[in-house]
């Protein structure tokens, strides 16, 4: 099922501030809410043991993620209050350096359910809003978000037909007009996981990031 992001029905499910387009970066906005919890959660991903690999190149880990997200809770409940949703989903994840030539042909496990460096949506099977907090300064070289814009390719896929993760990633899809999300650590960007997006390598600094999912 294709959504219209015309449809305003499907509109008003979401905050007011997606109502215009599916991708916000709205920037420090939260930054001094932010800057007294992230500490705890930088502390946390320094620890090796505390993280766990999601994939791996060459025995080189190219995406980590907190095992424990607890640390994450003032700020998890805090943006339930502000959009009036419920977390359905908490990771910290954190991009290693990685030099991998192209994504399109970098030799992907389908076991690696986990991949969202090529073009995808998350196909999530309800209303819901995604939030990233970027925990490092991120430019076009340090793994940021990428987005189609204008969005013209979007669409729940049925869940029957969700038996197969690359159902849901397009390895060669080349929208007309990608466009990065970057900026200084404490970054907030806001994001309808339905619509086409990508995350990218770490090329040349590590990158961490909280990502959170409210059901609305
Ligand atoms: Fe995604």
């Amino acid at each position: 099922m294709r959504i219209n992001y015309k449809d305003l029905e499907y509109r008003e499910s979401l905050p007011k501030i997606l109502h215009e387009t599916p991708f916000v970066n709205v920037g420090l906005k939260y930054e001094d809410f932010l800057k007294q919890y992230t500490p705890a959660i930088i502390e946390k991903l320094s620890d090796d043991s505390n993280l766990k690999v999601m994939n791996q190149v060459d025995g080189k880990p190219i995406r980590s993620s907190l095992k424990d997200t607890a640390v994450c809770e003032p700020i998890v409940s805090f943006f339930e209050k502000e959009f009036g949703g419920e977390r359905f989903m908490v990771h910290v994840n954190r991009s290693h350096v990685v030099d991998i030539p192209s994504n399109n042909t970098f030799d992907v496990d389908t076991s690696e359910i986990w991949i969202s460096e090529f073009w995808h949506i998350d196909n999530v099977q309800r209303p819901v809003i995604g939030i990233g907090i970027y925990l490092t300064d991120v430019d076009d070289d340090s793994a940021p978000m990428t987005y189609e814009d204008p969005p013209e390719n979007n669409f729940f896929a049925p869940i029957d037909n969700y038996t197969n993760w690359t159902q849901s990633r397009f390895l060669d899809f080349e929208p007309k007009n990608p466009v990065n999300i970057t900026g200084p650590k404490h970054t907030t960007f806001l994001f309808v996981p339905n619509f086409l997006h990508k995350a990218n390598y770490a090329r040349k600094k590590q990158r961490d990031a909280l990502y959170m999912r409210l059901a609305l």
